[in-house]
């Protein structure tokens, strides 16, 4: 079979887990704009559904649980060849690592890592020499914040686990995306009214003072993909906050 092209990723299969919002949309977004034949698979069926309309006929749209191997098994039937893939899916947890629910916490932890894994395992074999996985990591391995603790030791493994399969599945190529603090849907959810005063705190202390887009983000996510030299990499999209 032949090796991908470094620079094109028209007419690719491209996979996003977790491609309904935030980052993962943006990436989908791209993707499509590039030329690929996208596939975009999260749980919420009309978030998932509104998406894929704004994107355009070309991207496919289908319902899988990361979490839940047998789901994303059925997600990904269809599809015979795949080139790239990224997986978005997952968020931050917080929890502090005493209290009561701070077992099931880290059940996300491992989910990240195990899903990951699963996902690998169903897909590799459908995969060309040099296509390549983007998992996601972030800015919690390097800052940890202290309730986050489970999301931390979350994105250093799967950041491990990129440089850890770049070497055993190669040609196959494994990178991780390390976002920081990311406008997106997930932040929504998590703070609501206080969103804006808590990233306006955050901007000013970072380097590039302001908060990256998912756009931004997609825009390595894309590059991780299309480069063939890129593999055992964890980029970083932080506004230097790693830094100070
Ligand atoms: N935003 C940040 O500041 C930031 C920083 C560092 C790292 N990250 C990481 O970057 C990734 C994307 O973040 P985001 O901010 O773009 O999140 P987001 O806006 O909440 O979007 C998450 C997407 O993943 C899907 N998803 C979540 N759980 C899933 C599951 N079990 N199976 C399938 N799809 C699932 C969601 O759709 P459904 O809910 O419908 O499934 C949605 O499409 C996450 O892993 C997050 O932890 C984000």
């Amino acid at each position: 079979m032949k090796t991908l092209s470094t620079h094109s990723l028209r007419d690719q299969s491209i996979v996003v887990i977790g491609g309904s919002d935030g980052i993962g949309l943006a990436v989908a977004e791209l993707a499509h704009q590039a030329g690929a034949n996208v596939t975009i698979i999260a749980r919420n069926a009309e978030r998932l559904k509104a998406a894929a309309a704004n994107l355009g006929p070309k991207v496919d749209a289908r319902v899988g649980d990361f979490d839940v191997e047998a789901s994303l098994k059925a997600a990904l039937a269809h599809l015979t060849r795949i080139d790239h893939v990224h997986i978005a899916a997952g968020s931050a947890e917080f929890a502090h690592p005493l209290a009561d629910n701070a077992a099931e916490k880290f059940g996300g932890v491992a989910r990240r890592v195990v899903g990951s894994m699963q996902a690998v395992q169903l897909i590799a074999p459908r995969m060309p020499p040099g296509g390549s996985f983007v998992f996601t990591g972030g800015i919690s391995t390097d800052r940890p914040v202290s309730t986050a603790w489970g999301t931390s030791v979350a994105t250093a493994a799967v950041e491990q686990l990129a440089r850890t399969l770049s070497i055993t599945l190669a040609p196959l190529r494994f990178n991780a995306i390390a976002p920081g603090w990311t406008d997106t849907p997930m932040w929504d959810a998590l703070l609501g009214a206080e969103k804006a005063s808590v990233f306006a705190s955050v901007a000013e202390k970072i380097p590039v003072r302001r908060l990256a887009t998912a756009a931004e983000v997609a825009e390595a996510i894309l590059l991780l993909m299309r480069v063939s030299s890129i593999t055992g990499e964890v980029l970083h999209v932080d506004g230097g906050q790693r830094l100070i």
